[in-house]
């Protein structure tokens, strides 16, 4: 089918998932409010047009956390991404590298830190959340300095997971055993072409980073009651803080709405947070990103490399973020329904599309850097 836009690569990726799996990556939590307000909400922000400026050279360079990128974007931290694409966080982090953005590893994704460490030939980030067992989290952050890792994402809004209908409804979450793998095989037998690829030849499909202390427990559903039995709710800055004494290189504290919790992180030194509410996947009817974004920027923007993710589809959704005051936007659903759709060959299409729309929303808002993108952009704000 014809990719025009992250749209497109949603049809493919529907089209080509078990329903399993394309429901665990597009959906959110509870009525699922919070993922389409990250959307409408940020479709809603107007730029002021601007016209006839001589706009025939522009600059997408940034840096972020003293590395140069080609765009203000990097790829979102995505659990089980090896089910959507062969060994998927491998050819992910390719892409990222062919498009000159950093990719971010997630503790729960299926491909091991090793593996994507050799996949990769620069460095990339690693996510971390806070886990019960602290011998274990040391362990992966010796992993992840090894690896060079460039920056530390401590995600700190899955003190629990979020309750996710379409989880229970599809066979990912509420059913084990024997029942849940035919339910699930049934689904795949659907998808051939998925079958074949990932299901056959992705294997394995353990958490790579986990499956060390599942010691032979490797079903999906053993991952799914290890995640919900091992993320701790006594996270608090205390522990944050014995992550930023760890952790010598960049930090970024991801999952932070309140601008309260912004002030706190920049009082701690870190060195980034991203203004996110878990893709809409943890408490639905908390602010959109696009709202809760302008009030933390204004904070602690001076202070810290503000981030953002939640609802970007497209360039031109990139540049209303950056318009809103971050310095840089991750995508997390666009790369995902891409890879699902065309590997590392699709991610690149989509960064490629991506950039063409950020060019033309430059173009046509007089903005020929990344930094001419501030609010004097918003229409109604100037
Ligand atoms: C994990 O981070 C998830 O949102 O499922």
């Amino acid at each position: 089918m014809i990719t025009a836009c992250v749209a497109d690569f949603r049809e493919a990726a529907r089209r080509r998932l078990p329903r399993f799996l394309f429901d665990y990556i597009d959906g959110g939590s509870y009525g699922e409010v919070t993922l389409r307000r990250n959307s409408t909400d940020l479709a809603d922000i107007a730029l002021r047009q601007r016209v006839l400026r001589d706009m025939s050279s522009l600059d997408l360079t940034t840096e972020l956390f003293g590395q140069k990128q080609a765009l203000p974007i990097a790829l979102a931290p995505v659990g089980l991404s090896g089910m959507y694409a062969r060994r998927g966080e491998c050819q992910a982090v390719r892409a990222a590298e062919a498009a000159g953005i950093p990719f971010t590893l997630s503790t729960v994704g299926v491909c091991p830190l090793g593996e994507v460490a050799e996949a990769a030939s620069k460095p990339f980030w690693f996510q971390l959340y806070m886990i019960r067992d602290r011998a274990f989290m040391e362990n992966l952050l010796d992993q992840a300095e090894a690896a060079q890792c460039s920056a530390l994402v401590f995600t700190v809004d899955m003190p629990v997971p979020g309750s996710r209908y379409r989880d229970y409804h599809s066979g990912l979450a509420g059913v084990s055993g024997l029942k849940g793998t035919a339910w699930r095989a049934g689904q795949a037998m659907l998808r051939p072409q998925w079958a074949l690829d990932v299901g056959l030849m992705g294997r394995p499909h353990t958490l790579g980073n986990i499956a060390p202390v599942l010691k032979g427990k490797t079903g999906i559903e053993d991952f799914m009651a290890w995640m919900r039995a091992n993320f701790d709710p006594s996270i608090n800055w205390r522990d944050l803080e014995y992550i930023r004494q760890r952790w010598k290189g960049p930090l970024i504290i991801k999952g932070l709405l309140d601008p309260e919790d912004a002030r706190e992180a920049a009082a701690l030194g870190a060195d980034g947070i991203i203004v996110s509410n878990h893709g809409g996947r943890q408490l639905d009817g908390v602010l959109s990103s696009a709202r809760a974004l302008p009030a933390i920027a204004d904070a602690v923007g001076d202070k810290l490399t503000v981030l953002a993710d939640g609802g970007v589809r497209s360039g031109l959704d990139v540049v209303r973020m950056l318009a809103l005051g971050a310095k840089g936007v991750l995508l997390g659903r666009a790369w995902v329904y891409a890879l699902a759709a065309g590997g590392q060959a699709g991610v690149e299409q989509v960064l490629r599309l991506i950039e063409a729309e950020m060019r033309v929303a430059m173009t046509l808002t007089g903005c020929r850097t990344i930094a001419d993108i501030d609010k004097t952009i918003l229409a109604g704000r100037a």
